[in-house]
């Protein structure tokens, strides 16, 4: 037996992480089923909580002008609950309204994600785009189709779908007998045994276990939909693949299980699939060097930033995913970017929904960093080493503004706001030639943010107008030449963005493909590394 170089004691409680976000298009289902996830992990007594919070109009110090006005959540929050004796760990990517880029770099913080899809619906946009941005680190994917309750499709054509606009292997777990009114429960293909459904929502348990799908208890139970049941599990032990454990980890197979998230059906075997298969913290690339979590000095980047918790203060908190070692309160760490060192304590966590202070926190964890502006986006801190976590991109912006200032004379202030915003990541900031700011977003309530803290940390009143422009790519080029010959021809697409780094303004998709074709050397990016 080999000996393990990595302290036993943390090694053991890195294995014990699980840490995911859920993905879903509104009105799927999610933010019943983090519900769900919390009460059976007893992280809240009753239902209600999560949900309460959603539409809740909050009037508390700590959310921002715009989430009070809006009564929604600006930015994502983290839930940190036991489960069998695991410390599971529930990102929240924020969907409706608020959905922003933050949405996006939640999914590079977690290990693993639960696919949420309407079983009515099927397959809509917000899961494509979110399901792209899993895809960019092959993150694992567990489906959980819901809604089985209800009037919904036929779960072959939804798989099929699942597989072709996803382009993702479905390994169904679990299928529905019945669905609708007619909906009786889930039989398990691994466990070789059904489920019984019954309607209601404070139950913790799932229902009755019948075994065998042979048992002739179930043709007296169910006359009515076993046969249709047997013929698909027949149709799927034939042309389903089996789950594989490894094509899960690689991302390019998902186990699927049916559902209703409302009558907490399904929702255990969910979380018995992230204990079971989603992956533990796992090796991280730091540019210099690969990173093991559990080695023992400590590591870790910022994904997120979220302004004004307390607008009095001016403080930020940085979101930082540890990816090594252990967080102690008062430890000494180097902001690897600044080049110096810094202390970090009363760091938070976020238990369910109240924040508490982190006493003790190791890979897969998420802490809340207390700061005035220092820590940015991609930012990593260490205990020395000068590692630089990569795979926290700034991702191609979906919605473009012009900004432009009410009172001309501020303009200094206005391009000093929109460098600082942007270099924190609230908003991507492309200079065009002769100076014009465009601002870009993945969600339009990033304008209303930027626009606000416009005037309450920089006193610029200014106007965001609708700006023709498509979609961005950061480029890069092979030679001089190339560049300088790409820049005389396409000027007037081109910006700088806050690092000065090159960026083509497609006007539409078409634009952007032709421009491609013609310039086959240049390499278009959808997404740029920070720093
Ligand atoms: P989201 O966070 O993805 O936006 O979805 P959310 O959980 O808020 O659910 C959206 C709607 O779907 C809610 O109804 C919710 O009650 C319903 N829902 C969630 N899971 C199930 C399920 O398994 N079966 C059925 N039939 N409905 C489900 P709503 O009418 O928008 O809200 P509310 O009136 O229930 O609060």
């Amino acid at each position: 037996m080999t000996t393990t170089p990595f302290p036993p004691e943390l090694l053991r409680d890195v294995e014990k992480r699980r840490t995911f976000a859920i993905i879903s298009h509104p009105d799927a289902g999610k933010t019943t089923l983090t519900e769900k996830l919390l009460l059976f992990g007893g992280a809240i007594q009753l239902a209600g909580t999560v949900k309460a919070r959603k539409s809740a109009r909050h009037a508390t110090s700590d959310w921002m002008e715009v989430e009070k006005q809006r009564g929604i959540s600006v930015t994502s929050s983290v839930m940190q609950f036991e489960y069998q004796g695991h410390t599971i760990n529930l990102l929240d990517t924020p969907g409706h309204e608020d959905f922003s880029e933050d949405t996006y770099r939640v999914l590079t913080a977690v290990d693993a994600a639960v696919m949420v899809i309407d079983a009515a619906k099927g397959v809509e946009a917000q899961t494509i785009k979110l399901l792209n941005v899993c895809r960019l680190r092959s993150t694992p994917i567990i489906t959980f189709v819901n809604k089985l309750d209800r009037e919904v499709r036929e779960p072959f054509d939804l798989l099929a779908e699942i597989e072709d606009v996803l382009k993702i292997t479905c390994a169904p777990v679990t299928w529905p007998l019945g669905m609708g009114k007619a909906f009786r429960g889930v039989y398990h293909l691994l466990q070789h045994q059904v489920l019984t459904f019954t309607p209601g929502e404070e139950r913790r348990t799932d229902g009755e276990i019948i075994k065998g799908l042979d048992n002739p208890g179930l043709d007296a139970r169910f006359p009515l939909e076993i046969g249709q049941l047997r013929e698909d599990v027949e149709l799927i032990d034939g042309a389903s693949p089996p789950f594989d454990l490894d094509d899960f980890l690689a991302g390019q197979q998902t186990p699927v299980f049916f559902g209703s998230g409302i009558n907490n059906f399904g929702v255990q075997e969910i979380l018995q699939a992230l204990l079971d298969w989603a992956p533990p913290p796992q090796v991280r690339d730091a540019g210099v060097r690969m990173v093991q979590p559990a080695e023992p000095a400590f590591s870790g980047f910022v994904f997120k930033i979220q302004a004004n918790m307390d607008p009095k203060h001016r403080d930020r908190i940085a979101f930082f995913r540890i990816c090594s070692g252990r967080y102690s309160s008062g430890m000494k760490v180097k902001h690897v970017r600044a080049g110096r060192d810094m202390k970090l304590a009363n760091a938070l966590t976020f238990m369910a929904n109240e924040r508490v202070i982190m006493e003790d926190g190791v890979a897969g964890d998420i802490i809340g960093i207390h700061n005035h502006g220092q820590l940015q986006i991609g930012d990593t801190l260490t205990e020395g080493e000068n590692l630089g976590f990569k795979g926290i991109p700034y991702f191609s912006p979906e919605l473009f503004r012009a900004a432009r200032l009410r009172d001309p004379l501020k303009s200094k202030q206005l391009q000093k706001g929109l460098q600082e915003l942007g270099e924190e990541g609230a908003i991507q900031v492309f200079e065009l030639e002769g100076g014009q700011m465009l601002l870009g977003a993945v969600g339009v309530l990033q304008f209303e943010i930027v626009a606000q803290r416009l005037k309450d940390e920089y006193k610029v009143d200014a106007i965001f107008e609708p700006a023709d422009i498509h979609t961005a790519r950061w480029l890069t080029f092979p030679d001089d030449l190339t560049r300088r010959n790409f820049e005389r021809e396409q000027a007037l697409r081109l910006g700088k963005d806050v690092d000065g780094n090159p960026v083509y303004l497609a006007t539409s998709r078409y634009n952007l493909e032709v421009t491609m074709e013609k310039w086959p050397k240049v390499a278009f990016h959808a997404t740029r590394e920070h720093g």
